[in-house]
Order: structure tokens, then C-alpha cells, then sequence
């Protein structure tokens, strides 16, 4: 019988690309999704892929009661892929009290019923921002990198939800968990069904720069040329959305086969590779043949100037790779915008 998996925040983006990836391995799914950041519309998107729609349940995570319902009606849960939290840095300075409810309280919820309800296995999407700035001798980082103070309360409650999941497996010792650090997520599925869905104006770069090509925005701001980096912008590792996907099919896997060597383990999602702001924008017009109109300004406050992954722990342990050249990363964001804006 197929195995099912419990995916809360699957029709976002990252867990839109989760859910694909899952029914094409022969999961079945149940997205909980209360579409605070997302559409309805992706499950579409979803079902042309896969040739199959995931069950959906529009509930909020920190609704104790719906999402106990969620536990009731699918007794047959194995795992569940945990994504459902808000995500936007500055949002967050500005709303700290509903990024701590909202990313906090979910999880707790989610926890506390799936011990209740005896499923065992969880994958948590954290980020590369536990890391704040490495210090040069931790460049690339890898996992045992301390942990730096947070700049935002988003950045916090991931350290702070990384933290409750080890209490509570400490605690409840039949509970497993896999934390997955990303780096920075781009791209979209080639099919250009599904992709980042960017509400108001973009904070992330890529989406930026596909909007930007699409002529919906002037130019793109480039955020600080006077960095220590080679050509002074910003280094980030930027990681294709569907090879990152693929990473929490691998780690849903390793906790049911009962490979994961402890009670939680802990993985860098990057590519190994730093690209800087200029070099993105330069690949972006060598893989899309656009032109990206650019100026460079001050520096964005609180960006970190370099932060790439060493991912050997993922690569060896958990058996993935992010493989996928930029080149194909960044026309499939293109054709996603296209797809979007009805751009031949
Ligand atoms: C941001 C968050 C990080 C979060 C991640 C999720 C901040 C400070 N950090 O990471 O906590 O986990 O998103 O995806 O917001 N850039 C420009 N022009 C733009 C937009 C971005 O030059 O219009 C530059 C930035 O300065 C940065 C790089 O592009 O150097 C990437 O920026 P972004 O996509 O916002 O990601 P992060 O800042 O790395």
C-alpha cells in the first residue's frame, strides 16, 4: 500500500515542488495548506504533473482542533514534511508577534498531535540564516557551524523550532526527525506549472529579476557593490527548488527505512557553490538571451555578504545532490514568469 505523507504548507512554494516529487515516488499526499501565502490553483498545477491531485485540507496549523481532524481521517499517516510558516525577514521586524504564533505555534500543534496520533517521522524546513555570517574559517559552512544570534524574528523562530524539535525528541523517544537547512531556493518546475508565486513586490532576488525581465518592474536594484567578495556583491548558493524537493523524498525515506543513524539529524541543502548578484544576473541573461536592466545601490540592511554550503553531509548520507546546472535553473525560472504573464 502506498505510503502517506502529511504535508503542511504543500501548496507554497517549496512544498508545492515536495508534493510533485513525493506522488511521482508513489506517495500519497495530504497538503494542509490555509493558503495565507499561496493558491488554491497550485493543486492544479500539481495534478497536470503528476496526473493525480493530492488530498487538500484548508486548515491552519495552529488549529488544534482541525488539524487533530486532519490525524483522524487519515489514520495510515507515516511522516510528515512540515513547511507551513510565514517567511518574509522584514515582515517579520515589523510583525514579530505573528511570525512567533504563526511559526511557533504550528509546529507545537503539529508535534503535539502527531505524538498523540503516534506518527513518528518529521522533516522540518529550516534555513541557512541559523548561520547568520560563518566566520571566514567555517566558509563553506557545513553543519557544525555554530549557530549565530538571529538578525529577525523569522530567523529566530527557526532556530527556536529547531530547538523544540530536539526537546521533544529528546522527550518522545519514538520521534524522528530531519532538519533540513536551505540555502537560497530558485527556479520552478520545468513544466511550468508550478513556481514561486511572489505576493506584492518581490524581496527575494530571483523572482526580481524574472519580473524584471518580464517588464513588470524598471530594473533591478542590485543591493552593494563594496562587499569583500571578488566582485563586491553579495555570495549566496542558490539551489534549484526541484533538487531541494527531492532532498526531503530522500529524508522522508531515510527515517521509514530506518537508516537515520540518530534521533535527529540535521542537513545543509546547498550546491557547494557560491554565485554573487552580478554573476546571477549575468547567467540569467546568457541562459534567457533577456537583457536585465541593473543599477547598483547601498547596501540592504542586515544582508549577510557570503554564505555558501558545504553539503558532503547531504551528499554522503542522505545520497542527493543538487545537480541541476544554472544555466536550465534559471531559463526554468524565466519560463515560469512567462507562463505567468502569458509571455510567448
Ligand atoms: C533571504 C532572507 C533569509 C531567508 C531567505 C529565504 C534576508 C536578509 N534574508 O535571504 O533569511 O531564509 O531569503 O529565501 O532577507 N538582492 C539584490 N536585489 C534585490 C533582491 C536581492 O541585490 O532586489 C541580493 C541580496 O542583497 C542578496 C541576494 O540578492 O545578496 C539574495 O537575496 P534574497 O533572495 O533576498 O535572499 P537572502 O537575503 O539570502
Amino acid at each position: 500500500m502506498a505510503k502517506r505523507i502529511l504535508v503542511t504548507g504543500g501548496a507554497g512554494y517549496i512544498g508545492s515542488h515536495t508534493v510533485v516529487e513525493l506522488m511521482q515516488q508513489g506517495y500519497e499526499v495530504v497538503v494542509v495548506d490555509n493558503l495565507s501565502n499561496s493558491n488554491i490553483n497550485v493543486l492544479d498545477g500539481i495534478a497536470s504533473i503528476v496526473g493525480r491531485r493530492p488530498d487538500f485540507v484548508n486548515a491552519d496549523c495552529c488549529d488544534y482542533v482541525a488539524i487533530d481532524n486532519v490525524f483522524r481521517s487519515y489514520t495510515d499517516l507515516c511522516g510528515v514534511i512540515h513547511f507551513a510558516a510565514a517567511k518574509a525577514v522584514g515582515e517579520s521586524v515589523e510583525k514579530p508577534l505573528h511570525y512567533y504564533r504563526n511559526n511557533i505555534h504550528s509546529l507545537t500543534t503539529v508535534l503535539e498531535l502527531m505524538q498523540e496520533h503516534k506518527v513518528n517521522h518529521i522533516v522540518f524546513s529550516s534555513s541557512c540564516t541559523v548561520y547568520g555570517q560563518p566566520d571566514a574559517d567555517h566558509l563553506p559552512v557545513d553543519e557544525t557551524a555554530p549557530r549565530k544570534k538571529a538578525l529577525s524574528p523569522y530567523g529566530n523562530t527557526k532556530q527556536i523550532n529547531e530547538d523544540i524539535i530536539i526537546d521533544q525528541a529528546h522527550a518522545y523517544d519514538k520521534l524522528h526527525a530531519i532538519i533540513l537547512r536551505y540555502f537560497n531556493p530558485i527556479g520552478a518546475h520545468p513544466s511550468a506549472l508550478i513556481g514561486e508565486l511572489p505576493n506584492g513586490i518581490p524581496n527575494n532576488l530571483l523572482p526580481f529579476v524574472t519580473q524584471t525581465a518580464a517588464g513588470l518592474r524598471k530594473e533591478l536594484r542590485v543591493f552593494g557593490n563594496d562587499y569583500n567578495t571578488p566582485d563586491g556583491s553579495c555570495i549566496r548558493d542558490y539551489i534549484y527548488v526541484v533538487d531541494l524537493a527531492k532532498a526531503h523524498v530522500k529524508a522522508i525515506e531515510r527515517m521509514l527505512s530506518a537508516k537515520a543513524e540518530e534521533q535527529v539529524e540535521v542537513f545543509n541543502l546547498g550546491t557547494g557553490r557560491g554565485l554573487s548578484v552580478l554573476e546571477i544576473i549575468r547567467e540569467f541573461e546568457k541562459a534567457t538571451g533577456q537583457k536585465l536592466p541593473y543599477t547598483i545601490v547601498g547596501r540592504r540592511e542586515g544582508d549577510i555578504e557570503q554564505v555558501w554550503a558545504d553539503p558532503t553531509k547531504a551528499n554522503t548520507i542522505l545520497g542527493w545532490k543538487a545537480d541541476t546546472p544554472i544555466h536550465d535553473v534559471l531559463l526554468s525560472a524565466w519560463n515560469w514568469e512567462k507562463h505567468l504573464r502569458n509571455i510567448p
